[in-house]
């Protein structure tokens, strides 16, 4: 299956580059090689490449940026979102579009379910709910996934912020009444993956890792895990201190609440999800080996890390 993958640099792109399965034959594309927000270079793009499948792992994902920004997040992830929706349309390529939880407003106290209405708090989501109607409009029989509170070993994300803070603080104040999953940009590369395969697929499907957390408590996880996976010294003393939000303001106003209902996804692809604790740990493991600070990591070992998670969510690993 040849699968165009947008976003190539992202921390989610970086993760489907690590994790392409057997059989796939990927074509990943940056910002530099695919504009996406340029109807006529994604044209022009689909028309030279011809994939079966256009994953887009492109965003603008500066969410306290976008509220001064507007102008290019709505670029990005609606035009954006809309050109490639349009160039599948023209050459009959499937799309799989990627979205998130900021969709939401967060003021309920059980998980969000796909058919939940949306209502965005700040300009990112707004931007992210345009993209997604834009592609529905395009070609109604898109896969749009919702995820939420992303992380991987790169780039700009709560684990790499925490680890970083942890290493260089003994005091740490986290924000304790925003909840919503972590989720390892890994697990959602493997469930992309799935559903790229899964050609029965189609319309909003939920994915993040299972469970529920505060930041707080996510902080405290990663101390705890990372401590124990030796990333940080098992002697090092920190305190974790909850905080409101209100103690901790930023541009944009997140959900306090945003839990997905993945029911929907679990039914299409007949998954057992992972809990968040574990696959962090994995991916704690994992940082610890590339660091290259513990024994020499085998290719093995490093796969079966990974494939692990993969065979208990029931999806194909790429050995
Ligand atoms: N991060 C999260 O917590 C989170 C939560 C929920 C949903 N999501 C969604 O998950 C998807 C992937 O997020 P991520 O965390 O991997 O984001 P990321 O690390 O910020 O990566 C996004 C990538 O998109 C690229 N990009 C930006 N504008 C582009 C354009 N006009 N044309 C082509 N590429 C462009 C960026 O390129 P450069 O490297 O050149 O900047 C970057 O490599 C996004 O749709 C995001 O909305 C993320």
């Amino acid at each position: 299956m040849k699968i165009l993958i947008t976003g190539k640099n992202g921390q989610l792109g970086r993760a489907l580059q690590i994790l392409a399965p057997q059989g796939v034959r990927p074509v990943f594309l940056g910002r530099e090689e695919l504009n996406i927000s340029n109807p006529a270079a994604v044209a022009s793009v689909l028309d030279k490449v011809r994939p079966e499948v256009l994953l887009n792992a492109a965003g603008y994902t500066a969410v306290d940026k976008a509220e001064s920004d507007a102008t290019e997040a709505f670029a990005v992830n609606a035009i954006g979102a809309e050109s490639l929706a349009l160039a599948c349309k023209e050459f009959g390529v499937r799309l799989l579009h990627v979205s998130t939880d900021f969709v939401f407003d967060g003021l309920k106290s059980s998980p969000y379910t796909v058919q939940d209405p949306v209502r965005p708090l700040g300009v990112y989501g707004e931007s992210k709910v345009a993209g997604e109607e834009a592609v529905r409009a395009a070609l109604p029989d898109a896969v749009i996934v919702r995820t939420a509170w992303l992380y991987s070993a790169h780039g700009n994300n709560f684990v790499n912020t925490m680890l970083r803070l942890m290493a260089e603080r003994d005091q740490l104040g986290v924000v304790v009444d925003q909840i919503g999953t972590p989720t390892w940009a890994g697990t959602l590369a493997r469930v992309l993956y799935a559903l790229a395969y899964d050609g029965s697929a189609r319309g909003v499907y939920h994915y993040t890792d299972a469970g529920a957390a505060s930041w707080y408590d996510f902080a405290v996880a990663i101390y705890e895990e990372a401590k124990s996976v030796g990333l940080l010294p098992a002697d090092r003393e920190i305190q974790i201190k909850p905080i409101a939000t209100s103690e901790y303001p930023t541009a944009a106003i997140r959900p306090q609440y945003s839990v997905l209902d993945k029911k929907r996804l679990v039914s299409q692809l007949g998954l057992d999800l992972p809990h968040w604790r574990q696959t962090l740990r994995r991916a704690l493991e994992e940082m610890k080996c590339s660091s290259g600070e513990k024994s020499a990591p085998s290719t093995t070992h490093r796969r079966t890390a990974g494939s692990e998670v993969a065979e208990s969510m029931g999806i194909p690993g790429n050995e």
